[in-house]
């Protein structure tokens, strides 16, 4: 059974404020690509990565997976203008007898085996997909514009990561639709075509860098 990763690094980035695509900012002594990257090559589970990087960002992106030795990189694609659009790229290079993938944010720096683990672990069991999720520790309400419109129950709710597995199969269908430029996450896309998607415990340390201060944060946890 092959796994496949496909990781999205093709983000801009403009939350940061910086004058490079968020994976080519510095979190420590190297780039935010670098620590996902040498996580998922390094991980038991995983066989190939195909990279999503931003247009015109592939070599450097390459350039990248050699400096740290990573072994599993097959491709680098250029991204999308959205997520959705990312991964799909990088999903036309994962060979059509590969058994899962696994979908990981760039964003999120501190991806382990132990989450990879439990999202292809769920496979093992007969779901479709799964994602890591955290207890939501906020009230979520629906507005339109100004007027709230409704509160959410808490003890639904649950905040939804990355790394995400699917059966490959079913992730291809889901990702040729005409919705995922929409999409926020892969998973949505599987559970709208009545994919079965289970929720694993994820892992606070997966949190996204989005902001200068996420950065700071994520640098602190090296
Ligand atoms: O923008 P956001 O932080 O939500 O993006 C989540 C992940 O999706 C990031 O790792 C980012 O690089 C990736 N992404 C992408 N292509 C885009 C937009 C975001 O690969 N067009």
């Amino acid at each position: 059974m092959s796994v496949w990763a496909v990781l999205a690094a093709a983000g801009s980035g403009e939350r940061l404020g910086a004058d490079r695509p968020k994976a080519f900012v510095r979190l420590g002594d190297r780039v935010l690509l670098a620590e996902s990257l040498e996580r998922l090559d390094a991980s038991e589970w995983i066989d190939e990565i195909v990279v999503a990087a931003p247009p015109g960002w592939e070599e450097p992106a390459i350039l990248v997976a050699e400096e740290i030795g990573c072994s599993k990189v097959s491709a680098c694609v250029a991204g999308g203008p959205s997520r959705g659009e990312s991964v799909r790229n990088a999903l036309a290079e994962v060979p059509d007898d590969a058994a899962v993938v696994v979908v990981h944010d760039a964003a999120r720096p501190f991806v382990d085996d132990e989450v990879i683990g439990r999202v292809v672990g769920a496979l093992n069991e007969g779901w479709d997909g799964a994602v890591p999720v955290l207890p939501v520790s906020d009230t979520v309400k629906r507005v339109d514009g100004d007027r709230v419109v409704e509160t959410l129950r808490r003890d639904e709710l649950r905040a939804v990561q990355t790394p995400q597995a699917f059966v490959a199969s079913v992730l291809r269908e889901a990702m040729a639709g005409e919705d995922v430029s929409a999409a926020s996450d892969c998973a949505s896309l599987v559970e709208a075509r009545g994919g079965r998607v289970k929720a694993v415990p994820g892992d606070s340390r997966l949190a996204k860098v989005t902001d200068a201060t996420d950065l700071e944060r994520a640098a602190s946890l090296l």
